[in-house]
C-alpha cells in the first residue's frame, strides 16, 4: 500500500528525505549606514532593525562575523542630499566610508554595495528628474560614476536596484575601464513596482517626494516581462540576477531558475519582514517557525541567495537545529 508517511514518522527520517535546506552561508544581510557619529537608531516600522554611524558598526559584524551568513548588502544613508546625488559618488560619502572600515576591519566578509540614487537625492527618485520625468540615459553616468567609487573604495560586489535600462552595460564598462573588471554586478534585474518596500524607505530615507516609482520599476502582473529584463541584464553582463520582492513573486524566481543558469537571488524585502514581525509581536504565528518557512519557500521556488532582514534570526536557528 502507499504510506506516504512511512518517512514523515522520525525528525531524522524526515531531515533524510528533505528535498530543500537552508545554508546561512546563501543569506544576505542588509545593513543601513547613517551619516554621523554615535548613531543606533531603531528603524519604527522594521524591528530589529537599526541604522548605524560607521563608528557603531563593530556592534553589529561582530554578529554579523560569527553567524556565517554570506554576506551584507550596504545602504548609506548621507547627510546631504541634492538633486543630482552627488554624495553617491563622493569618493569621502558615507557608504564609501562604510565600505573601507569594514573591508579595513572585517577583511573576509563580503560587502555587496546597492548602487542606487534615491538615498542621494533630495527628491526621493532614483534618477535624475526633469520636469517630473526621470530620466534615464542622464542617470546612466551618475550609476557608473558611483560603482566605480564604490569599487574604489573596496567593495567585492556592485547591486545595482534603480531599473534605468541599459545600466549594466553603462556601469559593467564603468569598472572595466578603472581597473574594475574583477568586481562582479548583482543586478536587481526584475524589481517590481511593490507596495512591499514602503518600510525600507523609511529606513534608507528615500521615498519619493512627489508620484512614485512605477515609470521605472516592473509592473507587478507581468511575468514574461521579467524574464526579458532578466535575459536583457545577463547580455549586458550582470553576473548574478535578482527577483524582488521576493515571496508574492515566487512564480517568477521559479521561472528565472529554469529559464537561466546564472546564480539567482531573491530579495525578502522590508514589507515582508515587517508582517512577520508585527503578527509575531502580536503573539498571531510563530516567528521562527514562520521565518524559516518563509525562506525554505524562497530557496524551493529556486533563490540560490536570499536577501533578507531575518539572516542573523535564521542562521542562529539554523546552528541551533532542528526546525
Ligand atoms: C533602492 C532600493 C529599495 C529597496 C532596495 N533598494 C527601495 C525602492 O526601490 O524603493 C527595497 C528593499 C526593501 O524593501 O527591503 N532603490
Ligand atoms: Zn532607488
Amino acid at each position: 500500500m502507499k504510506r506516504f508517511r512511512r518517512l514523515r514518522a522520525a525528525p531524522q527520517l524526515r531531515e533524510l528525505v528533505r528535498e530543500t535546506h537552508l545554508h546561512p552561508s546563501s543569506f544576505i544581510c542588509p545593513i543601513f549606514v547613517e551619516e554621523g557619529r554615535d548613531i543606533k537608531t531603531p528603524v519604527e516600522s522594521m524591528p530589529g532593525v537599526f541604522r548605524y554611524s560607521v563608528n557603531r558598526l563593530a556592534e553589529l559584524l561582530d554578529e554579523v562575523n560569527i553567524s556565517g551568513v554570506g554576506g551584507i548588502l550596504l545602504f548609506g544613508i548621507p547627510k546631504h542630499k541634492d538633486a543630482l546625488a552627488s554624495s553617491a559618488y563622493d569618493d569621502n560619502g558615507v557608504t564609501q566610508q562604510a565600505i573601507r572600515y569594514i573591508k579595513k576591519n572585517y577583511p573576509g566578509l563580503i560587502v555587496i554595495a546597492d548602487v542606487c540614487l534615491c538615498e542621494y537625492t533630495d527628491h526621493g527618485h532614483c534618477g535624475v528628474v526633469h520636469d517630473g520625468i526621470i530620466l534615464n540615459d542622464e542617470t546612466l553616468p551618475l550609476l557608473a560614476k558611483t560603482a566605480v567609487s564604490f569599487a574604489k573604495a573596496g567593495a567585492d560586489m556592485i547591486a545595482p536596484s534603480d531599473m534605468m535600462d541599459g545600466r549594466i552595460a553603462s556601469i559593467r564598462s564603468a569598472l572595466d575601464e578603472n581597473g574594475f573588471s574583477h568586481i562582479p554586478i548583482m543586478s536587481y534585474s526584475a524589481k517590481f513596482a511593490s507596495g512591499y518596500y514602503s518600510p525600507f524607505r523609511d529606513a534608507a530615507d528615500s521615498a519619493p517626494c512627489f508620484g512614485d516609482r512605477r515609470t521605472y520599476q516592473m509592473d507587478p502582473p507581468n511575468r514574461r516581462e521579467a524574464l526579458r529584463e532578466i535575459e536583457e541584464d545577463i547580455d549586458e553582463g550582470a553576473d548574478i540576477v535578482m527577483v524582488k520582492p521576493a515571496l508574492a513573486y515566487l512564480d517568477i524566481i521559479r521561472e528565472a531558475r529554469d529559464s537561466f543558469d546564472l546564480p539567482l537571488a531573491a530579495y525578502n524585502v522590508s514589507g515582508e519582514y515587517s508582517m512577520v514581525k508585527a503578527a509575531a509581536k502580536l503573539g498571531w504565528i510563530d516567528e521562527r517557525r514562520i521565518v524559516l518557512e518563509n525562506l525554505t519557500a524562497i530557496a524551493r521556488a529556486g533563490a540560490d541567495i536570499i536577501i533578507t532582514y531575518h539572516a542573523l534570526d535564521a542562521a542562529k536557528w539554523l546552528r541551533e537545529g532542528e526546525h
